[in-house]
């Protein structure tokens, strides 16, 4: 029997797709790597090479759109071969919040090499102690309690705390940060009911958060201490110059909340590959040393980001394929992940691919993931405690079914891949 076609279905809207996104991607990708997506305006690009190509040429391909997506109409006819002055004048609709991931060209250089000095090793050493107590410590409770829910009770309040403990965020106001992440909708939500009305403007998380990331930043101006909200209230551009205060305020906001929904999905999308499979389980425990390259085998298969945007600034070309300004793309991070041009049976479950590493798990080219050195560790450090702490780890049938028949829940998103939970039962 052949499968469904899928490829009418609206990526950005038809939460069937949730479940695997992958036969999705399959079947366009049938179509070619590069192929229009039918139910939007946006061209594909599923294969490797191509989507290396796209995120490699941000001269002719611009982030405005890396985060919005291309699930609405573009606010704006594009004309002409270069659409350079549309872009600059739709910029702020075109990514609503305005931030480094959607940056290009100089704006987007000067910033980055700010943001790129934050994770250095010496800095990520000296959380290496704390975020291994705290590790332990929610690992041990679950433990004790023979299972957990591990998406909202661990790998959630983890990263979360993680990240505040690096940045500096103040204890008192992590769980504020927190509660506003919770109750906004995911990044990517495919939910329109979820909408903000506009008679109701509501603060965004950034938004709220960039309050308190104001005032933290202006004292730290005054008051240095050792932290990386000090480093971004100190830090000037190459050429000498001192940011806007506004501009580090976005910059900390984003780095705060960046590194949420991505982390904790993976630390989740890594633990269900784990409980149902006791034999990579032993191995694991085994010899730890395989956690890194087992992670980078799920950032491939399984990576928290499916998807980001460009849109072309000018008349440009991907191989021999002709791309005229203002067509947009949408780039499945997860799709190329899985290129059999590219992998070798690509659906299959490796560790220890050669080159791994050059997966489309944290993007490619300028814009790849400046977090991508914090988030390798702190995934790794809570799995690790895991499979310290427990003899046999396995999915709770009574919340999601038995072997062969388990009921996942995905959230509704067209960015972020990950379970909305994740039952777990624990033996010590
Ligand atoms: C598993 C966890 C993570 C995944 C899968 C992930 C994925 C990505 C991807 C795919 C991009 C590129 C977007 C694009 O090209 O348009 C990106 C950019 C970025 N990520 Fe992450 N990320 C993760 C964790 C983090 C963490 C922990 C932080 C910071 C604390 C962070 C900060 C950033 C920043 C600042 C950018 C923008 C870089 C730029 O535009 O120059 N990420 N991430």
């Amino acid at each position: 029997m052949s499968a469904t076609d899928l490829t009418g279905k609206d990526y950005f809207t038809d939460l069937s797709l949730l479940l695997d996104p992958y036969e999705y991607f399959r079947q366009m990708y049938a179509r070619g790597p590069v192929s229009p997506m039918g139910s939007a305006d946006s061209l594909l690009v599923t294969g490797f090479a191509e989507a290396v190509e796209v995120l490699r040429n941000n001269r002719d391909f611009s982030s405005a759109i890396a985060t919005t997506g291309a699930g609405q109409p573009l606010t704006f006819v594009p004309e002409g071969p270069d659409i350079s002055t549309q872009l600059d004048a739709f910029y702020e609709q075109l990514g609503p919040m305005n931030l480094l991931v959607n940056y290009d060209g100089m704006p987007h250089a000067r910033l980055r090499a700010i943001a790129s000095q934050l994770f250095t090793p010496t800095r990520l050493k000296a959380t290496h102690d704390f975020m291994h107590e705290f590790a332990a410590q929610l690992v041990r409770e679950s433990v004790q309690k023979g299972g957990c829910e591990i998406v909202n009770e661990i790998a959630t309040p983890f990263v979360t705390l993680v990240v505040a403990e690096i940045l500096g965020v103040p204890p008192g106001d992590r769980e504020k940060f927190r509660a506003v992440i919770d109750a906004a909708p995911p990044p990517g939500n495919m939910n329109r009911d979820d909408a903000r009305e506009d008679s109701e403007p509501q603060m965004s998380p950034l938004e709220y958060m960039g309050l308190f990331f104001f005032e933290y930043l202006s004292d730290r101006r005054d008051n240095p201490r050792d932290d990386l909200l000090t480093q971004l209230a100190l830090a000037t551009y190459p050429d000498g110059e001192l940011p806007d205060l506004l501009e580090m305020v976005k910059l900390s906001g984003f780095l705060f909340g960046a590194g949420q929904d991505t982390s904790a999905k993976l630390i989740s999308n890594a633990m269900r590959r784990i409980a149902e499979d006791p034999v990579l389980q032993e191995q694991l425990r085994a010899d730890y040393t395989l956690i890194p390259p087992m992670l980078e085998e799920v950032l491939r298969l399984e990576g928290s980001t499916k998807a980001t945007w460009r849109i072309a600034r000018r008349d440009t070309k991907i191989g021999d394929m002709e791309i005229p300004a203002g067509t947009r793309l949408t780039v499945a991070l997860a799709a190329a992940n899985r290129d059999p041009r590219r992998w070798e049976n690509p659906e299959e479950f490796r560790i220890g691919r050669p080159r791994i590493q050059e997966h489309l798990g944290f993007g490619r080219g300028v814009h790849t993931c400046a977090g991508a050195p914090l988030a390798r560790l702190e995934v790794a450090a809570i799995l690790r405690h895991f499979l310290e702490q427990t003899t046999q780890i396995s999915l709770n049938a009574e919340k999601h079914g038995p072997p062969g028949n388990r009921k996942l829940e995905y959230e509704p998103s067209y960015i972020i891949r990950g379970l909305a939970n994740l039952h777990l039962e624990l033996r010590a």
